[in-house]
């Protein structure tokens, strides 16, 4: 007797084509950059091969190239001369991404400048937040660090940033930057909140490239438990609530089950962040020759939007692009 039995598709490479459930586009990257005030042309930064620090006289024009490879939007870092207790260079009105921002946006007023806000490279002791220190302890005071944030937030939003994207992940401070932002005119500045933030030791190399790390210290008072889902779950819904427009979920691939329920349980604009350490390891392992980059990137990029990424902020955004090409 003839039994039917349930039998796979045949996957030509038509077929693969057509029924592809998640397909990349040159449309899903946006390219992190930094800009140093301490330096005058660009220099490459030792813990992120490929990746460079760039000089305030040059991030306009490797702006405007990148928009030219067809980039849609850059998150832009900067590393300032001054650090000290407070932050100053943070919101300052001539401060380096400011400068950088107006620059950018004077010579390529098409493409969407995001400001990464946080506190952690201005600061002379590299916390995101105004620190109280007592002999061997210390404390991150939310509340003062919250009205440092927004204040730089409308700084880079006077300075022309079209997203401003709070990183330091203090209580409250969302819904604070929205005000500040629509008391002093900004309602069409969008706010990409790092909503998820955990405390990663993927970030190590950036803390690098940011000349940014903890003098004391670690950041876990405020970044999230890595152990923890429900609680990232729950700041998500803060920040939504508070009025951020995208929400982002970083590092990438150790937590694409958090991304996957963000974008399951709220439906809304979900941003994931594949950080530093996560770049460092698979060009450290490329290197050594023990995998194909291209290939280990287009799989980890597709990974991503898999579990539910909109877009995706990426070191590789630029190489992306042309792997993407036709
Ligand atoms: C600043 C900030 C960090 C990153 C983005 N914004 C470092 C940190 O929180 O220590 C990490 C990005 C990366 O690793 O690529 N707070």
């Amino acid at each position: 007797m003839l039994v039917h039995r349930p039998r796979r598709l045949r996957r030509t490479p038509a077929i693969r084509n057509l029924i592809r459930e998640t397909n990349l586009s040159r449309h899903d990257f946006v390219l992190p950059l930094f800009v140093s005030e301490k330096i005058e042309s660009s220099r490459p930064i030792p813990s992120l091969p490929g990746v460079c620090q760039h000089s305030l006289d040059e991030i306009s024009q490797v702006a405007a190239d990148a928009h030219e490879m067809g980039l849609q939007a850059i998150l832009l870092f900067g590393i300032p001369r001054t650090k000290d207790e407070k932050a100053s260079s943070a919101y300052a009105g001539n401060g380096v991404v400011q400068e950088a921002v107006r620059e950018i946006k004077r010579r390529t007023p098409r493409l969407t400048v995001i400001t990464d806000v946080c506190l952690c490279e201005y600061m002379s002791h590299g916390h995101c937040g105004v620190a109280r220190v007592d002999g061997e302890h210390f404390d991150i005071l939310n509340d003062e660090s919250v009205e440092l944030i927004a204040k730089t937030a409308v700084s880079h939003a006077e300075a022309g940033a079209d997203f401003v994207a709070p990183s330091d992940m203090m209580d409250g401070r969302i819904g604070a930057v929205r005000v500040a932002l629509d008391q002093a005119g900004f309602n069409q500045t969008g706010i990409i909140s790092y909503a998820a933030k955990f405390a990663s030791a993927f970030y190590g190399p950036f803390r690098e490239a940011a000349e940014s790390p903890p003098q004391f210290g670690d950041r876990s008072s405020y970044q999230m438990d890595p152990a923890n889902a429900a609680e990232a779950l729950h700041e998500v819904e803060l920040d939504l609530a508070e009025g951020a427009d995208i929400v982002m979920v970083k590092p990438g691939l150790p937590y694409l089950d958090i991304l996957w329920r963000v974008r399951q349980r709220f439906g809304r604009p979900t941003a994931v962040y594949h950080v530093s350490g996560e770049y460092a390891l698979i060009k450290a392992a490329a290197e050594k020759g023990l995998l194909d980059e291209r290939s280990a990137v287009l799989e980890i990029m597709t990974s991503l939007k898999r579990a539910g990424a909109d877009f995706i902020i990426t070191y590789w955004a630029l190489e992306l692009m042309q792997w993407l090409r036709g």
